[in-house]
């Protein structure tokens, strides 16, 4: 795999260019309503992302410049994600309200897991590799599940806007893979992360967003045939890192949380 050219990706890092969208062409064509709930969700998590990023700076990530720089551009791409997808929901007709929940109050169990998190890369050196591996695992999700939601709502202008956006969240995914995969070539840590990930890892959003959004989205965007080769695809790419081979992600957390339904998933039904 080339390596990440981190000069090159800050010196065309960006906002979103959204005059390239046909905004006025969003009502035209049909918008299916578990599409909607799944933007919805998923504007949430990309505006979401500063706060992401505070749990994250009371970290290590800070200490390593390279990381520090992307994380800097990073955080600015998300953001206009987050704009974009709203603008979108609006142009729907389907405008998004503020948080009932201000930002500045997560629950005590996030809480707590920022605090573990600090605890973690206070004491262990090699934190950045588990933060890079999480990183890369839930970019490639994000990627997976945005192309996946063009090709099921079947919205012309969504495709397009998902296309723009797709091709950021590739550049990311490469960034953190790349870092992931140097840093977990040391066994030890490649061990350690491998555990920290098959005890705590979970799709975007878990604990910001009600589980049952979340395994609505995965089942409109993962079950049915084409749905469940994405996930095993984002699987199989992850356990090519060091000491990842074999790890359980996104086909076992459908397994768990999703419903099997063939009609998007609205059958409501839940395996265990
Ligand atoms: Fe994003
Ligand atoms: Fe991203």
């Amino acid at each position: 795999m080339r390596a990440f050219d981190l000069e090159a990706y800050v010196a065309r890092s960006g906002a979103l260019d959204l005059s390239a969208i046909a905004w006025e062409d969003v009502p035209l064509h049909p918008l299916p309503a578990p599409a909607v709930r799944t933007l919805r969700y998923m504007q949430d998590i990309e505006s979401h992302t500063i706060v992401y990023l505070r749990a994250l700076l009371a970290t290590r990530a800070i200490d390593d410049p390279e990381v520090s720089t992307f994380l800097a551009c990073w955080l600015y791409e998300e953001t206009f994600h987050g704009i974009a997808l709203a603008r979108f929901l609006e142009a729907a007709g389907y405008p998004v309200l503020p948080r009932a929940c201000p930002r500045g109050q997560e629950p005590l169990t996030k809480r707590l897991e920022v605090w573990a998190t600090a605890v973690v890369s206070r004491t262990w050196p090699d934190f950045c590799a588990v933060h890079m591996t999480w990183g890369a695992i839930n970019e490639l999700t994000t990627l997976t599940g945005y192309r996946r939601l063009a090709a099921v709502a079947n919205h012309p202008v969504l495709s397009n806007l998902l296309d723009l956006i797709v091709r950021d969240e590739s550049r990311h995914f490469f960034f953190y893979y790349r870092q992931a995969e140097i840093r977990l070539r040391r066994p030890g840590t490649a061990r350690t992360a491998r555990l920290l990930v098959d005890r705590f890892w979970a799709p975007v959003g878990s604990g910001v967003q009600p589980t049952t959004e979340l395994s609505f989205l995965a089942a409109y965007l993962f079950s049915g045939e084409d749905g469940r080769a994405a996930a095993r695809k984002v699987d199989d790419t992850i356990r090519r890192l060091p000491g990842f081979h074999g790890v359980a992600l996104l086909e076992s957390w459908m397994d768990r949380h999703a419903a099997h339904g063939t009609n998007g998933g609205c059958n409501g039904h839940r395996h265990h």
